[in-house]
């Protein structure tokens, strides 16, 4: 092997662990999640917001051509909501502005993410997939106020809880939402 090869290998190598080091560094400094799927549950066909508790919310989205719904979702501030998301058609993007959040909408398939709205403003969400001609319509926003009375459905009337998970653990490490905070 040649001296030119051995210098190029070994320039190779040294950047790979330097993005690999920097990847590892950059999650748990930021406290980043993955989103988990769940394909083993019957996704819903209704949106519907329960409460769960004081200030936890449970939000079932359904994404559609060309729309999400429900498309504006009011919150007090200091709202935890456990998000989860469908698609009726074809795969959608949502993510939501200034928060952590950024989920697929597969047909058939359950995205799952817990975010807290810590501040009140208006945070748009949008979908990020192209998804045919009115894609760049497809938005909706959540608006969080103090004294905000959210429009809930109450758990009798609309389908049952789904399962919570926990985040996920990188390196031992258990990662929570605070990093939502540092975002904003
Ligand atoms: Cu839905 Cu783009």
């Amino acid at each position: 092997m040649s001296t030119l090869e051995k210098f190029a290998i070994g320039v190779a190598s040294a950047l790979l662990l330097t993005f690999f080091g920097a990847l590892t560094y950059i999650s748990a400094e930021t406290g980043v999640e993955v989103p988990t799927c769940i394909t083993d549950v019957e996704p819903f066909t209704k949106d519907t917001l329960f409460q769960v508790s004081e200030n936890e919310y449970e939000l079932h989205m359904v994404a559609r051509m060309w729309a999400f719904q429900p498309s504006e979702i009011t919150l007090p501030p200091g709202s935890k909501v456990n998000m989860y998301v469908t698609s009726q058609d074809i795969i959608h993007g949502f993510h939501v502005e200034h928060h952590n959040i950024n989920l697929m909408a597969v047909p058939g398939a359950i995205n799952y993410f817990q975010v807290e709205f810590k501040k009140e403003g208006t945070f748009d969400f949008a979908c990020h997939e192209y998804c045919g001609a009115a894609h760049h319509t497809m938005a909706g926003r959540f608006i969080i106020e103090e004294g905000a009375e959210p429009l809930t459905n109450t758990m009798e009337a609309n389908g049952e809880r789904l399962p919570i998970f926990t985040p996920v653990e990188v390196d031992g490490l258990a990662l929570n939402d605070e990093s939502i905070d540092e975002i904003q």
